[in-house]
């Protein structure tokens, strides 16, 4: 088979799957709005948990980064590509997450990428959550190192490999919040076998930055994890942070060391300095309005106490991430149209990104969500499962 019958036997494949994605052009909205052709849909799509992406004060830092420097860096951060504006956006990052330095990327994907690579090597071993994020599992590939997955958040599997790989270069591998179930693992757990078998830790805080601890510091922080010798932290500012790239943070020697190493962040383009701006705009303030993180929490424990009438199953979180398990893809694209059909924008979650069986409903709650659309949320949900248990047993019969 020539390539061009293979790109054709596979689009055909992926179609018949219900695995074909498309992208819906977004007019404008975001954290809880998604305006479609006109439309205003209510959305529980976006990363925007503090609502922050349209926050004035930071549109007005970037845009006055815009006038002072224009847009692109035009450079790698290496060649002349890094500013004061980069420079102080690291030492504020690194008071702000207690940790000695921090190293700025364009994007987290590229962040797990390099950081990854730079670290470990053939001979080496990655032990990995089972569930991580797509750009941990690349940067992982990519490096050549053994690469091996323990079962999901389980420090008894995750105990086993440890042993098994006594004595060898380790790196334990994991997201902090996981991005399509919404659950935490025993990150102090965690932190206590790294120790026990001299192993490094890489925990990426994408989702919980901004979101837990009292200021918004994340879970290493949050759990006295944070300038600890053997763990770093990633992240990207794309999510509760509401502007536009990543970063790494840990010891002195390891950052300078990813600095030396990390071909994702040497040969690339230093971020733009209005989103470099933005972000230490929204760095502030995070950490100020505690009344953000006040309002989600509230939000998450009404929409967990309700959930269950909604007649899906619901899986365990206690963040600002909440999945409902439909099962086959097809059903779940069922459940996404019906809720389109109400005026909610909830897009199916299908493979590669979830195991075979598990597409889902992927609901993600922000500061501007109210309760009452938690409720119209569920009550469309009911009305969806019943008509789907009642086509399911109509199929049996
Ligand atoms: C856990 C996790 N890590 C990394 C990333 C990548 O971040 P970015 O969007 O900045 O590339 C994401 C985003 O989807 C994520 O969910």
């Amino acid at each position: 088979m020539n390539l061009k019958n293979k790109i054709k036997t596979k689009l055909k494949e992926i179609k018949l799957s219900n695995g074909f994605r498309v992208r819906k052009v977004k007019d404008s909205g975001n954290s809880h709005i998604f305006v479609y052709k006109n439309k205003e849909l209510l959305s529980f799509a976006s990363n925007d948990y503090l609502s922050l992406s349209n926050d004035k004060r930071i549109i007005n830092s970037a845009k006055k980064a815009l006038d002072n420097h224009g847009y692109s860096t035009s450079s790698s951060a290496l060649i002349s590509g890094y500013t004061k504006s980069h420079f102080k956006l690291e030492e504020e990052l690194s008071n702000f997450l207690g940790q000695e330095k921090t190293l700025l990327f364009s994007t987290g994907y590229q962040a797990n990428l390099g950081v990854i690579k730079s670290l470990v090597s053939r001979g080496d071993n990655i032990i990995s959550d089972k569930l991580n994020h797509a750009s941990l599992i690349d940067g992982s590939l990519t490096s050549r190192a053994n690469f091996k997955r323990y079962n999901h958040n389980d420090c008894k599997n995750l105990e086993e490999m440890l042993i098994g790989t006594k004595g060898k270069n380790n790196l334990v591998v994991s997201d902090s919040l996981f991005s399509m179930d919404g659950d935490t693992p025993n990150i102090k757990k965690m932190s206590t076998l790294a120790k026990k078998y001299d192993a490094l830790l890489l925990i990426d805080e994408a989702h919980s930055i901004g979101i837990f601890e009292k200021y918004g510091r994340g879970l290493i922080y949050k759990n006295s994890l944070n300038n600890k010798e053997n763990i770093f932290v990633t992240g990207t500012f794309g999510k509760a942070i509401g502007t536009f790239g990543a970063f790494f943070s840990g010891k002195k020697d390891h950052v300078e060391y990813v600095l030396q190493k990390a071909r994702s962040y040497i040969y690339s383009t230093s971020l733009p300095i209005n989103a470099v701006e933005a972000t230490r705009k929204s760095l502030k303030i995070i950490s100020k309005e505690n009344w953000r993180r006040e309002k989600l929490f509230s939000l998450i424990s009404y929409y967990k106490k309700n959930i269950k009438k909604s007649g899906f199953t619901s899986l365990k979180s206690n963040s600002q991430i909440q999945a409902l398990l439909v099962g086959s893809s097809k059903d779940a694209l069922y459940v996404s149209d019906q809720l389109f059909k109400s005026g909610i924008y909830i897009p199916a979650i299908r493979p590669p990104t979830v195991e075979e069986g598990k597409s889902r409903l992927r609901i993600s709650l922000t500061v501007d969500h109210q309760l009452s659309d938690i409720d119209y949320l569920i009550n469309i949900l009911q009305k969806i499962s019943r008509n789907l248990v009642q086509s399911q047993e109509c199929v049996k019969k």
